[in-house]
């Protein structure tokens, strides 16, 4: 009885009692982070580098100890224990036959120097035992995702020599279709449809991504590029920055049965943060993504679950997950949910080292590598030279149309 009516007279102490409950979710958050940091899979900072200061990341406001106006800075990776990084080598769909390459080999280049710059806090790495040595170094591990197919410009040689400039993902597409997949916007009927999945170019590129140690990432592209990819693919798969499609019907969310796909796999659904995927709406909250989160878990289980938070590409994010720095809030909302400590540091980071230890343990070098380009009618744009299709067997057919058509014309004297 004494205990009850204290416990009532103290009715004023409960919500003090409850933030201390929710710190403790907060400071447990921070005692798993301090040893497994979180592997985010996809931030768009050195796309914001290019637009705000054309990649001279010598200019005083450039700096990353002071940045402002970006959702990424050195101290707000620091508060967030962000200890591995995709960064994202992003150029848009309309350098697609135009300047694609140059600008991803640009993009790239800034990640390289972020990493020179900044030694105390990024160290550029390009395997999972890097990662596993910069966590222990407590720096952010980075390493350089390609958003988009149409940065290869549909060569594979391309391909090849990105990989050895540190790109250890390249997503698909973005959201445009590349003449070997189809990008998402198919499925909401705004683009047609052009290879049905992928191609058989877009299955020699698949391959050679395989043979690599290329992660494939299947953000940004359509249904059926996912299943063909998901069925076709020798090392398990991600999404770098898509989230659940039955809590937010949006094309670019994953829908549960490919989440059945992710499971058998082996693959990993990196959850993004951006409103508009996360409650479809303009507004909402840390605890909307925790629910997609919750979702991926209870469908393609634990093992399935990280983060791309896409930060820095995007124009609004929920509320309580502003920038970088608030990782440890999510995390612990999810401790507040039950989730086991070791489901946390898979989402955080183990599930993204087994995928891409799965991916290096796929790779092989020794293998010859994929050498038939694509069709020469597959390419469009005008800028592009033919050199080598000219001699191949077979495509002399082009020229050769032309002058049948041009003879009559020709002997007519018209073009005298
Ligand atoms: C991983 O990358 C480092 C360079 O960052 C290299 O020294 C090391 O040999 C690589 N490890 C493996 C297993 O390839
Ligand atoms: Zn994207």
């Amino acid at each position: 009885m004494k205990v009850r009516r204290l416990l009532w007279s103290g009715w004023w102490l409960w919500p003090l009692v409850a933030v201390c409950v929710a710190d403790t979710f907060r400071e447990q958050a921070v005692r798993i982070m301090q040893d497994t940091p979180v592997i985010d899979g996809h931030n768009d900072l050195p796309w914001q580098l290019l637009k705000k200061f054309n990649n001279q990341l010598q200019d005083t406001k450039a700096d990353l100890n002071t940045l402002t106006g970006t959702h990424t800075n050195i101290p707000k990776l620091r508060a967030g224990f962000v200890g591995g990084q995709f960064w994202s080598a992003y150029t848009p769909c309309d350098t697609q036959n135009k300047d694609a390459v140059k600008r991803t080999l640009e993009q790239m280049d800034v990640v390289h120097r972020l990493c020179q710059m900044y030694p105390d806090t990024f160290v550029c790495v390009t395997n999972s035992s890097g990662i596993r040595q910069a966590f222990r170094d407590g720096k952010v591990a980075s390493l350089i995702g390609v958003e988009g197919g149409h940065s290869i410009d549909s060569s594979l040689g391309v391909l090849r020599m990105l990989y050895h400039l540190g790109m250890r993902y390249m997503t698909l597409t973005h959201s445009c279709n590349t003449p070997w997949a189809d990008n998402w916007l198919v499925d909401t009927g705004e683009d047609e449809a052009q290879n049905q999945g992928l191609s058989p170019f877009g299955k020699r590129v698949l391959k050679e991504m395989n043979r690599l140690g290329i992660i494939v990432d299947l953000a940004h592209v359509s249904r059926a590029t996912m299943v063909d990819v998901l069925s076709q693919s020798s090392a398990p798969i991600i999404f770098s920055h898509s989230s659940a499609y039955e809590i937010c019907q949006h094309r670019r969310n994953v829908q549960d049965d490919v989440l059945q796909l992710v499971k058998q796999t082996g693959s990993l659904v990196m959850v993004n943060f951006y409103n508009d995927y996360v409650s479809c709406q303009e507004e909402a909250t840390l605890s909307q993504v925790a629910d997609h989160l919750d979702h991926i878990k209870k469908v393609a289980g634990a093992g399935a679950v990280g983060f791309g938070g896409d930060f820095d590409g995007v124009s609004r994010l929920p509320v309580g997950l502003e920038d970088v720095s608030k990782y440890p809030d999510l995390v612990a909302e999810l401790l507040r949910r039950k989730w086991t400590e070791a489901e946390v540091r898979g989402a955080l980071a183990d599930n993204l080292l087994r995928v891409f230890e799965a991916v290096e343990q796929v790779s092989h070098h020794a293998q010859k590598p994929e050498e038939e380009p694509i069709e020469l009618d597959k390419l469009e744009g005008s800028c592009r030279t033919k050199y080598g299709y000219s001699a191949a067997p077979g495509l002399y057919h082009q020229p050769v149309t032309l002058l049948a058509a041009l003879a009559p014309l020709l002997l007519s004297g018209y073009l005298l």
